[in-house]
Formats: C-alpha cells, sequence, structure tokens
C-alpha cells in the first residue's frame, strides 16, 4: 500500500478542487478543457480525467466536498490508470495528508488466499514528511484490515501471538505470553475459563515498550479469534463473521505500531487476551461460577458474553501498575451496534475532559468516534443471586452500557477508555473495501499524539 506513495514532485497534474470554488476554476481553464468538461458530461462531482489534444492524458479533475476528508480520495489510486499523480491545486498539509492517506488505503488488497490485480496509480508528494507519515497511518489500517481478514482458521491465539512478536522484533519491545494452564497458575482464571474449550490453548500476550520513566499508556485488545457463543452458540448469521471477534486485539496491534513508529514518549504496554470461544465437553457453561483476577466470582448468564469475561482479566493486570491511561478496544455489543450503527464506534471513559478532546481528534482525521455513558444506575443490572455480579444482561436494553459497566468494575481509578467497535466494513466506500476496518484507532492515535508530543 505505501509503494503507492512517492517523494517526488513529477507526475500528471492532478487537480483537487473544493465543490465551491469549482465553478472559478472552470473558468480559468482553456477552451479545450471546458468544451471537454461539458460534452463529457462531467456533472462536476468526483474524478473525470481530461485528455490532452494529441489524446494523451493531459490531467486529471477531481471535486470533492471538502479537501480535509481522509477518505475522499479513497477511490483515486484503484480507479486511475497506471501512472504517477501529484498535485497542482494550492492544498494545506492536512488536505495533504488526507490525500496521501486515502491513496494509499484505496490501494488496499487482501490478497492472501487469491491473486488480486495490484494498484498501479502512483501519488507522488514534494514533501517528505506528509509521505512519511501517511504511509505510518495507512501501513497501521492495513495490519489491523489484515489481521481481522485472516480467518480463524489462521488467527488463532498462537498466530495473534507472532503477530505481536514479530512487531515487538521491529521496534525492540519485549513480549511473554502466559499460555494454557499457565493462567491458572498465574491468576488469570477467566482468559482460561473461556479459552480452555478450544484446540488453541488461549493466552495473554503481554508486549512493553519505551522508557519506563515515561508516562504509562496501556492498550487492552479482546481477542476472541472465534465467537461461536460457546454453549449459548449463535445462530449461523449472526457466526457468520465471528473471525472478527479478534478486532479489538487488531486495533491495539495498529495502534501499538502507530505508537512505536512515531516513536510518542511513552512507556507502552499491550495486553492481548486471546482466546476461541468454542463448544466442546469442558466448555464453560450458563450458570458455572468462575473467580476472577481481582477476586470477584462471576456467574455465567450466557457464555456469548465472553468478551468482558477475557477483558475484565486483562484490564486488572493492567490498571495494577497504575498507568496514567489505559485503553481498550473491543468487539464487545451487538447492542453497540443497534445504538450506532455500524460505521461509528462507541467510547466510554471515567475522564470528562478526555470525552471531548477525542471526538475532536477524530473528526480531525476523519475517523470519527461517540461518546456514550457509563450510566451508573444500570449497574444493578449485573447483580447476581450467587456471586458478585453476572456477566451478562438479558433483554434488549441498553447492552453496550451494561457491558462497559462490568469492566469498569476491574479498572477502578484507573483513567480508562473503552472502544465497543465493529470492526468490519457490511458495504464499500471509498477506500473501505468490504471487510476488516480500523474503527477508532486513528482517533485514539491523534489525540495521544497530541497528548504526548515528541
Ligand atoms: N462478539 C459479540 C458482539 C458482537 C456481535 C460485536 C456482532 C459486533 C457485532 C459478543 O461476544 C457477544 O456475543 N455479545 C452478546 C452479549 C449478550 C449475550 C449479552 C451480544 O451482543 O449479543
Ligand atoms: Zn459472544
Ligand atoms: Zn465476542
Amino acid at each position: 500500500m505505501s509503494a503507492v506513495l512517492m517523494h517526488s514532485q513529477e507526475g500528471t497534474p492532478l487537480h483537487l478542487i473544493e465543490k465551491e470554488y469549482y465553478a472559478n476554476w472552470l473558468d480559468s481553464q482553456p477552451e479545450h478543457v471546458k468544451q471537454w468538461l461539458l460534452h463529457s458530461g462531467y456533472a462536476g462531482s468526483g474524478h473525470t480525467i481530461i485528455p490532452a489534444t494529441d489524446g494523451s492524458i493531459d490531467s486529471v479533475l477531481c471535486v470533492v466536498e471538502s479537501t480535509e476528508d481522509f477518505f475522499v480520495c479513497g477511490n483515486l489510486s484503484s480507479a486511475l490508470p497506471a501512472g504517477t499523480y501529484t498535485p497542482v491545486s494550492d492544498l494545506s498539509d492536512e488536505s495533504l495528508l488526507a490525500l496521501a492517506f486515502g491513496w494509499g488505503v484505496g490501494a488496499y488488497r487482501f490478497d492472501r488466499y487469491t491473486e488480486k490485480s495490484a494498484v498501479t496509480a502512483k501519488l507522488a508528494l514534494n514533501n517528505e514528511a506528509i509521505i512519511e507519515e501517511a504511509r505510518r497511518l495507512t501501513e497501521g489500517t492495513k495490519r489491523v484490515r489484515d489481521l481481522i481478514n485472516t480467518p480463524a482458521s489462521d488467527m488463532m491465539p498462537q498466530n495473534i501471538s507472532s503477530a505481536v512478536h514479530s512487531m515487538a522484533d521491529e521496534f525492540d519491545a519485549k513480549v511473554r505470553d502466559i499460555v494454557g494452564s499457565e493462567l491458572l497458575e498465574q491468576n488469570y482464571p477467566m482468559i482460561h475459563a473461556v479459552g480452555r474449550a478450544s484446540e488453541h490453548d488461549p493466552r495473554l500476550i503481554d508486549m512493553t515498550w519505551g522508557d519506563p520513566d515515561h508516562p504509562k499508556v496501556t492498550l487492552v485488545g479482546k481477542g476472541i479469534c472465534f465467537d461461536s457463543g460457546g454453549l449459548n452458540m449463535k445462530p449461523g448469521d449472526s457466526m457468520r463473521l465471528m473471525k472478527k471477534d479478534m478486532g479489538g486485539a487488531a486495533h491495539t496491534i495498529g495502534l501499538a505500531y502507530l505508537i512505536m513508529a512515531n516513536k510518542l514518549p511513552v512507556r507502552l504496554r499491550l495486553l492481548i487476551p486471546a482466546a476461541e470461544n468454542a463448544v466442546s465437553g469442558n466448555a464453560f457453561r450458563p450458570g458455572d461460577v468462575i473467580p476472577t483476577r481481582k477476586g470477584l466470582t462471576v456467574e455465567i448468564d450466557n457464555t456469548d458474553a465472553e468478551g468482558r469475561l477475557v477483558l475484565c482479566d486483562a484490564l486488572f493486570e493492567g490498571a495494577s501498575e497504575k498507568p496514567d491511561l489505559m485503553i481498550d478496544f473491543a468487539t464487545l455489543t451487538g447492542a453497540c451496534r443497534v445504538a450506532l450503527g455500524t460505521d461509528l464506534p462507541g467510547f466510554f471513559t471515567n475522564q470528562k475532559q478526555l470525552a471531548g478532546d477525542l471526538m475532536q481528534a477524530g473528526e480531525k482525521i476523519s475517523d470519527p468516534v461517540w461518546n456514550l455513558p457509563l450510566f451508573r444506575m444500570y449497574k444493578e443490572a449485573l447483580h447476581s443471586e450467587v456471586a458478585d455480579m453476572v456477566n451478562s444482561v438479558p433483554g434488549p436494553f441498553g447492552g453496550a452500557i451494561t457491558a462497559a459497566l462490568y469492566l469498569e468494575a476491574f479498572v477502578e481509578e484507573t483513567p480508562w477508555v473503552h472502544f465497543d467497535v465493529m470492526a468490519w466494513n457490511r458495504r464499500a466506500l471509498r477506500g473501505k473495501p468490504v471487510g476488516g476496518e480500523a474503527m477508532g484507532m486513528r482517533a485514539m492515535f491523534e489525540y495521544l499524539r497530541q497528548r504526548y508530543p515528541n
């Protein structure tokens, strides 16, 4: 993907114009350009190729609502013929970054299992810093998409672990895995309980990077490699996409990549509880009471509410170090999709100021996120008759909130953000093919970059 971005100033001219300036721009064009745009039926929006009088390509025109939208040019790299293109309009650095990012992510193909035609249209910018920044942002997005798109047969806990280990090698980070029965020995009973029915051992992947004296930022990602629902088995159509249930883990790997590649001055810790929610004679059951790392006992109301179970042990471990900020990403609830739809991730936080700053950061970088409330009145719904809590609340109401309140019980006073994400594009949009998607990752990164500048 980043091969389609070049540092150079040579290329076919690309006129990138906002709608409100199009009429002015058209006025200033030579007669043959005006005539071509008129007769070719160009509607004044989107891209079109402008031929030279000899039939070669003179330039490309692209009219957009806003050049600051990171996805507005997301279709150009796939739609244009082979060649190198360079913007000739007067664009701010923000708009150049948006253009380069859209160009790069638009070139994404998931071709691990079948050949896909490679993208041959390149973007040349005369600004190396922007090219490099766009390359890092596209690379982070590509890593998230690849991890999610890879089917569960090739993305079990050990495969997530390999991905983290190779990233750790890249950046000189340290990783330690706690695997299978070691989880019981080292007091991670919930991660073990959720994953024990699988052929593939559950594990907690624990990576650290950076100067120990820097502020601590801890990422926790839900790594359910496949969510069958367990004994409360999902119906087939709800199970169909559940290879994406490690999407939270993928987001935290992508975010860790961005933090390390940009050398943010933080001490980073990445915790991924990875497990398959499978069915077998030794699967955990509805009604079982299972202890947590924190010591609270949890009665299993529904084995399909497994994400919060693996997360609660990892979050409690994360909180024990008292980080400056702890961030989790999880494909946690269908309820959050009911509330906000599939393209807008919800987030919860116990930090008031952070909520507004994060939504602003998301808007700036075209990665919208929406704050939902930790509405404490609903906490009583997690009451159990036989244990300290239940893991889920039956019924159709407020499920994203009760899931977040469950997690909060394990985070205690730690400053914390919890993202409930879809991690999947259900339909193709500019620069966003059907399949795994990073949602909220760049928003969170932009927030962290502003808070911990280097
Ligand atoms: N992985 C699912 C949630 C999910 C489903 C996220 C579809 C995105 C799209 C999670 O483990 C789950 O099954 N949650 C249940 C919770 C319920 C049993 C309380 C849900 O949302 O139905
Ligand atoms: Zn589930
Ligand atoms: Zn799940």
